[in-house]
C-alpha cells in the first residue's frame, strides 16, 4: 500500500552549486523548509538577477531495508527553473519547467543507509527554455517553491487516473447551449445518473488485479464537513482483456511529440473503466459540488494502491455566440493572476494559494481566473474546483518563441501541463499558445495535438495580441488593449477573429493602458475604475464575446523593461498585498452576496485644481443610494446609468450637490431654482471658468427673468458647495437594498486616524509544510476610510510561536501595506505586534498547531 512522506522540512540550502555539496560535505549551509525562495527580496527597487542564480537543496533520506521490494518515487512540485535530481552523487533525472511538477523513481537507493538527495535548481535567465529568451514583463523566482514528497509503492501502483465525468444526453435535462435560463443566479434543479469513464495507468506488468473505484459526494465547499463522504458508487474492474497495452491517446501524443513514449506516463498498461454515478448533481460556479474517486488497485483482496480523484460533473459550450456553462450562458468575468508574492516571490503554502481564490471568488466576485502565464499552484486551482472559479490555464511563455530545443520543451511543459491538471473540473481552457507570441503553425499544431490527445474533453485557446492570426485552436483568445479610456471598451469579434465560426474570448484589457497606484491622484484611481467598467459594459453588451480576462488581479515585480521603474507593475485591481484599489469596486459591485458601496472621491476638494469636485462615481450593487450633505438628503440615486446599459450595477454618477435647499431655504420658484441648480452643479464639478454653451444659456435666462448676477451665482456658490475655508462639510452615502440601508460611507474631513490590521487566519497549522497567515494593513479615519495619501511605517514585532516574512517595518503606501507571519516549528500562542507613530499599537494573537507530517 502506498505511503506518503512529505519533505518539507529539513532542506539544505547554497545559493552557490557546487561539487562539495553534491558529494555531501560538510559546509556552512543554511537549512531551509518548503516552499522556499532561493532569494527573498525586497518590495521593489531591486534588480531581477538577485534571484537569478545555480542554487542547490540536499537532505538525507533513511531508507529502511523494507523499501527494498518498494518502488520509491520522488515528486517535485516545482523548482524554477532548471532541476537535475542526484541521489548519492549520481545523476538520475533534469527537467526543464519551472511551474509543473516532477517524478523521479529513486531505484538506486543503497537500503539500511542514509542516502543524500541533492537537487540542483538554476534560476538563470539565460537558460534556454520557456519563457526565457527575449524579455518578460513579471519576475521569475527561482527555487524549490512547492512541496516536493515520496511516494513508497507496491511495484504495482496506479500512475495515473484520468476521470471524464459527463452529463447524459436525455429529455429533460438542460441542452448545451441554451439561451432559455439566461439568468446566471439561477441553475436548473437536476439530478442524474451520472456517466463517467476513466483511465487509470498501472505501473507493473502483472495481469489479474483488480481496480477498484468508489464514488463519494464530497462535503460543499465552506459546509460543515459533516464527518464522512457520502458513497454513491463501487464498481470492480478485472485487468486482463480489457487491458490495453497503450491507448489512442499515446499513439497520437507519440506522432507529435519525440520525447520517449515512457515520460508520457502511458508506457504502461492502461484501465479503461466505465461508471454511473447515482443522483448526481451539477458542478457550477453557482453549484460547485464534487465527487472524489477512489481507484484502488488489488490483488485479490490484498489492497496494493490507492489514490483519490476529484472530479465534477459539467457540461461546457463554446459556440460562435459565446460560452455555456451547463446550459446556460455565462459571460465570463475572470482577472489575470501571477502567482507572485511580495519578499517570498513564487513560494507560499497551501493556505495562501487557496486564499487567492477565494479572494477572486468572494471579495472581486469573478467567475473565473487565467493563471497568466504559466500553470500555477494544485492548491489554488483545487481550491477554484471547491468554490466554483473556472479557470483557464496556459504553458509557461512570454511573447518568445526560441529554437527547436527550446519548442521540444514547450511542448513538453504542454504535456505536463494537461496531464497534472486535466481532473479539475474547474478548468475550462487549455492556453496551448506561448502568451502574445507569433504565429508558428508547426509549432502550435504540435501544442494542440498534445492537448487534444491527452484530454479530448476541454477545448485549446492561445493567447495573441495580434488580429486574424493563423487559429489552430478551438477558442480565439485575444488580448484587446484597444479601450483608452475616451472610446468604445473592445473590439468587435469580426474585426479580430480569423474565424466566425469558432468561439471568441478576450483575455486581456487595461494592464499598461492606465497603470495605477494606490496613492495615485484620486482622479487617476477613478479613471482607472471607470476603464474596468467600460470594458466590462462593452463585453457584456457583445453575446458573441464568450467574456474576459482584466489586466489584471494584483500589482507584481517585474523586470526593468517594463513597470513604473521601481520593478513593479502596478496593474492590479489590488496591491501587492492584495489590498483593493477602487477599480477592484467595479467587479466586487456585480455580486450580490456581500454589499458594495464605494464613493470615487474623499470629498476633499483641496484634492483638485480650483476646488472643483471634478466627476465623482459611486461603485455599488445597491437598489439605490441615497446622498446626504450635513444630514440633508440631497438626491435618491437609482443604480442604472445610461452610459453603462450593459452592467448589472453600473457606476452611479452624482450630479447633485444642492438637492432642494434653493426653493426651500432661498424661496426660489421651482423654475429658478432648477436653472440655479444646474449652473451650480455643473460648476461644482468643472468650474466657473469654461461653463458651456447650455449652462450658459441658462445663466442668461436667470439674469433676464430673475435679475440674477454672477455675483448671486458665485454667493451660492460659497454657500452651498464651495465650502472654501467655510466649515468643512460632511457626506453620507448610504446603500439601500430591498428597502434596508445595508451599508454606510460617510465621508468628511479626517479627525482622528488609526491602524487597522487583519489577518486572513490566526490559526495556523503546521502539518505538510509550515504556514502562513497574511495581515492587509491599513490607515483609516474615523470613518473607516482608508488614507489614501498615508505613507507611514508600521513597526512589526512577533512574540511566541511565529515569525515575520519580510522586513520589521510595514511601509503604508496609499494608507494600505500588508506583512506576513509564518510558523516556525513550534506549537503554541504566538503574538504580532504593530506599532504606528500615529495610530498608535495594535496586536493580533495567533495560535499554531502542529500536526506530524506524514
Ligand atoms: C500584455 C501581457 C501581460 C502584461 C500586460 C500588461 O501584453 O500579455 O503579461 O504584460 O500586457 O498590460
Amino acid at each position: 500500500m502506498r505511503k506518503r512522506i512529505d519533505l518539507n522540512y529539513e532542506w539544505e540550502f547554497t545559493e552557490i552549486w557546487n561539487t562539495e555539496f553534491l558529494e555531501g560535505k560538510k559546509m556552512e549551509a543554511e537549512t531551509v523548509c518548503l516552499p522556499h525562495t532561493c532569494k527573498e527580496v525586497p518590495f521593489h527597487y531591486f534588480d531581477e538577477t538577485l534571484y537569478q542564480m545555480h542554487c542547490g537543496y540536499r537532505r538525507v533520506i533513511k531508507a529502511p531495508v523494507e523499501w527494498k521490494t518498494k518502488r520509491v518515487i520522488l515528486t517535485i512540485g516545482a523548482a524554477g527553473h532548471y532541476a537535475e535530481v542526484y541521489l548519492n552523487g549520481e545523476k538520475l533525472a533534469e527537467h526543464g519547467c519551472g511551474y509543473t511538477a516532477f517524478s523521479v523513481e529513486l531505484d538506486k537507493l543503497r537500503y539500511g543507509e542514509d542516502n543524500l538527495l541533492a537537487i540542483s535548481v538554476d534560476s538563470r535567465e539565460t537558460l534556454n527554455v520557456p519563457p526565457f529568451g527575449y524579455v518578460i514583463d513579471y519576475m521569475t523566482f527561482g527555487g524549490l517553491y512547492r512541496e516536493v514528497w515520496l511516494d513508497i509503492t507496491e511495484p504495482q501502483y496506479i500512475k495515473d487516473v484520468f476521470v471524464k465525468p459527463e452529463i447524459p444526453e436525455k429529455k429533460g435535462l438542460m441542452r448545451k447551449d441554451s439561451d432559455e435560463i439566461q439568468t446566471q443566479e439561477r441553475l436548473p434543479e437536476i439530478r442524474f445518473t451520472g456517466p463517467v469513464r476513466t483511465e487509470v495507468a498501472i505501473a507493473g506488468d502483472e495481469t489479474g488485479l483488480t481496480v477498484r473505484q468508489i464514488v463519494c459526494r464530497k462535503p460543499a465547499a465552506g459546509k460543515k464537513k459533516d464527518g464522512q463522504n457520502k458513497l454513491t458508487a463501487e464498481y470492480d474492474t478485472i485487468m486482463g482483456s480489457e487491458m490495453s497495452a497503450c491507448t489512442e491517446q499515446t499513439a497520437s501524443l507519440a506522432e507529435c511529440i519525440h520525447t520517449e513514449r515512457k515520460t508520457a506516463g502511458y508506457s504502461c498498461p492502461v484501465v479503461c473503466t466505465e461508471l454511473a454515478v447515482p443522483d448526481a448533481e451539477l458542478w457550477d460556479v453557482l453549484q460547485p459540488q464534487l465527487y472524489t474517486l477512489r481507484t484502488q488497485l488489488l490483488r485479490g483482496e490484498e489492497l496494493l494502491d490507492s489514490c483519490d480523484t476529484v472530479f465534477g460533473f459539467r457540461r461546457m459550450a463554446w459556440t460562435p455566440e459565446g460560452f455555456f456553462l451547463n446550459g446556460r450562458r455565462l459571460k465570463i468575468v475572470g482577472l489575470n493572476r501571477h502567482q507572485s508574492y511580495p519578499f517570498t516571490g513564487y513560494a507560499m503554502p497551501a493556505s495562501q494559494e487557496r486564499r487567492e481564490a477565494d479572494i477572486l471568488k468572494y471579495e472581486l466576485g469573478l467567475n473565473a481566473v487565467r493563471t497568466s502565464h504559466y500553470p500555477q499552484s494544485q492548491h489554488f486551482i483545487d481550491r477554484c474546483d471547491e468554490i466554483g472559479l473556472l479557470v483557464f490555464t496556459e504553458m509557461p511563455g512570454w511573447q518568445h518563441i526560441g529554437d527547436e530545443a527550446w519548442k521540444k520543451q514547450a511542448v513538453e511543459n504542454t504535456r505536463e501541463m494537461v496531464l497534472q491538471y486535466r481532473n479539475h473540473p474547474a478548468v475550462f481552457l487549455w492556453g496551448v499558445r506561448i502568451n502574445e507570441s507569433q504565429d508558428d503553425d508547426a509549432f502550435y499544431t504540435m501544442t494542440n495535438a498534445v492537448a487534444h490527445a491527452l484530454d479530448e474533453t476541454r477545448p485549446t485557446g492561445g493567447v495573441r495580441a495580434h488580429k486574424r492570426s493563423h487559429l489552430l485552436e478551438d477558442v480565439y483568445t485575444y488580448n484587446d488593449f484597444s479601450h483608452d479610456g475616451t472610446n468604445g471598451g473592445c473590439e468587435q469579434k469580426r474585426k479580430v477573429t480569423s474565424d466566425m465560426g469558432k468561439a471568441y474570448m478576450v483575455t486581456e484589457y487595461n494592464g499598461h493602458m492606465f497603470p495605477t497606484k494606490t496613492f495615485d491622484s484620486e482622479l487617476h484611481r477613478r479613471d482607472h475604475a471607470l476603464r474596468h467598467a467600460r470594458v466590462l459594459n462593452d463585453i457584456a453588451a457583445q453575446k458573441d464575446i464568450a467574456g474576459s480576462f482584466g489586466w489584471c488581479f494584483a500589482d507584481y515585480n517585474t523586470h526593468q523593461d517594463f513597470g513604473s521603474g521601481d520593478r513593479i507593475c502596478y496593474h492590479g485591481v489590488m496591491d501587492m498585498f492584495r489590498n483593493p484599489k477602487l477599480a477592484a469596486a467595479v467587479y466586487a459591485s456585480q455580486q450580490e452576496e456581500r454589499p458594495v458601496l464605494e464613493i470615487s472621491s474623499a470629498m476633499d476638494i483641496g484634492e483638485h485644481p480650483t476646488g472643483n469636485q471634478e466627476r465623482i462615481f459611486v461603485f455599488t450593487n445597491a437598489d439605490q443610494v441615497r446622498m446626504y450633505k450635513n444630514s440633508r438628503l440631497l438626491k435618491t440615486y437609482e443604480t442604472c446609468n445610461p452610459a453603462y446599459p450593459d452592467l448589472k450595477h453600473a457606476p452611479i454618477e452624482i450630479d447633485d450637490f444642492v438637492g432642494d435647499i434653493l426653493e426651500k431655504e432661498e424661496g426660489f420658484a421651482p423654475l429658478q431654482a432648477r436653472l440655479v441648480k444646474d449652473l451650480l452643479n455643473y460648476a461644482a464639478v468643472f468650474g466657473f471658468s469654461h461653463l458651456p454653451p447650455k449652462i450658459l444659456a441658462k445663466g442668461a435666462v436667470l439674469m433676464q427673468r430673475y435679475r440674477m448676477s454672477f455675483d448671486d451665482a458665485y454667493r451660492l456658490y460659497g454657500k452651498y458647495i464651495g465650502d472654501w475655508g467655510g466649515s468643512a462639510t460632511s457626506y453620507r452615502f448610504e446603500a439601500i437594498k430591498d428597502g434596508h440601508v445595508v451599508k454606510t460611507v460617510i465621508k468628511e474631513p479626517v479627525k482622528q486616524i488609526h491602524l487597522d490590521a487583519e489577518a486572513d487566519h490566526t490559526e495556523l497549522l503546521e502539518a505538510r509544510t509550515y504556514d502562513v497567515a497574511a495581515i492587509r494593513l491599513t490607515m483609516r479615519d474615523q470613518n473607516s476610510n482608508v488614507l489614501p495619501f498615508y505613507q507611514g511605517s508600521v513597526f512589526l514585532k512577533t512574540e511566541g510561536s511565529i515569525r515575520l516574512i519580510g522586513p520589521e517595518t510595514a511601509q503604508l503606501r496609499g494608507g494600505m501595506g500588508g506583512t506576513y507571519v509564518k510558523t516556525a516549528g513550534e506549537a503554541g500562542d504566538g503574538k504580532l505586534i504593530m506599532t504606528n507613530e500615529q495610530g498608535g499599537e495594535i496586536q493580533i494573537l495567533f495560535s499554531v498547531r502542529k500536526r506530524e507530517a506524514m
